[in-house]
């Protein structure tokens, strides 16, 4: 009850972000939000999200608020619908008063959708008492963000697409526990023009208008075999590889669409040819990218020291975030 006598439901969740090493991008229903190829994360240990949601009798419309400022009509539009889907799957009628707040940038391609719908999902289902099980709140998770389901696991964690047209065998399952994940990531801040194109939108230019498309799909699917096979074996040779495999397809693809979707600033491509270059001198380090222009290095424990003061002398390099592999997502 709050002050006036009636009803309110409150929870607060912490979610992490993730980094994908083999990518999503793509749907195969766009109202179910399904993915149209499975993929494989990394959940981080610091960068994260904390959403605070409280179901109140006494609002007249849903609130949002993110880092302390109303949100935007977009993304306004996107949690109203999210908190639809949740109050048709619990029978709930109030409205909500959803806050969140991160650890780093919005909406710069760090995934911060990814730990926002996370976070918004158990802290919603824990508000209400709804007792869904893990798998559950990957689904229901994923209706706000793709990516977001992974979130709820710590260590690498495999979404898996399946075929069923309801979307009822899509599943996360953890590959690896936080501590068996035998690198860092350094998540390199580079100096941008911000975002291109929101990844929604992104994957529906991509799928109606790249020559690539179906390739990509096809191709991404025979990575997330071999890069689950590598993670288990601590392969981070392999895992490299097929990362930065996927993640050139994607962007390929994106290249490709019409009209070209470049998520990468021209410092993106300095440190993507800094990494080649200490590879050809022996240092294992890997690169990747999400829907945005910042790199994210994927380097053994033992090389960090060494990639990190290479790549913060980079001309357009703002900040590095050293990243490990950490917990899922919690209530607090
Ligand atoms: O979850 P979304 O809709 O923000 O899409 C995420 C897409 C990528 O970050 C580029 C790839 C991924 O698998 O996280």
């Amino acid at each position: 009850m709050n002050f006036f006598g009636a009803l309110m439901l409150r929870a607060k969740a912490v979610a992490p972000s993730n980094i994908a090493v083999v990518k999503y991008w793509g749907k195969r229903d766009e109202v179910l939000n399904l993915p149209a190829t499975s993929s494989i994360s990394v959940t981080l240990s610091r960068l994260k999200t904390e959403v605070c949601v409280s179901f109140d009798e006494n609002l007249g419309q849903d609130e949002v608020f993110v880092e302390g400022e109303r949100a935007n009509e977009k993304t306004y539009g996107r949690v109203v619908a999210f908190l639809e889907l949740i109050r048709a799957k619990t029978k709930v009628k109030m409205f909500a008063r959803a806050e969140s707040f991160s650890n780093f940038p919005v909406s710069s391609g760090l995934a911060s959708s990814a730990s926002f719908f996370a976070g918004l999902t158990l802290a919603s289902a824990n508000a209400l008492s709804a007792e869904f099980t893990l798998q559950e709140l990957a689904r229901i998770a994923r209706l706000g963000s793709g990516s977001a389901p992974r979130s709820m696991l710590g260590g690498a964690v495999e979404a898996v697409a399946g075929t069923s047209k309801d979307g009822s065998d899509f599943e996360v399952l953890q590959i690896l526990p936080e501590e068996r994940v035998p690198f860092a990531l350094l998540v390199v801040m580079v100096e941008s023009k911000g975002k291109a194109m929101s990844s929604r939108d992104g994957m529906n230019l991509c799928k109606t208008t790249s020559p690539y498309f179906h390739r990509w799909l096809e191709y991404n699917q025979e990575l997330v075999d071999i890069a689950r096979r590598a993670l288990l074996d601590g392969d981070i040779k392999t895992v490299g590889e097929v990362a930065e495999a996927s993640c050139f397809a994607m962007h390929g693809c994106c290249m490709s669409a019409k009209p070209p979707l470049f998520y990468w600033a021209p410092n993106t491509l300095s440190v993507i040819e800094q990494v080649f270059e200490m590879r050809k001198e022996g240092v294992l380090v890997y690169v990747t990218i999400d829907a945005g222009p910042h790199p994210v290095l994927l380097v053994p424990f033992d090389l960090v020291p060494i990639v990190r003061e290479r790549v913060s002398k980079q001309k357009g390099v703002l900040d590095i975030i050293e990243e490990r592999a950490g917990q899922g997502a919690k209530v607090l």
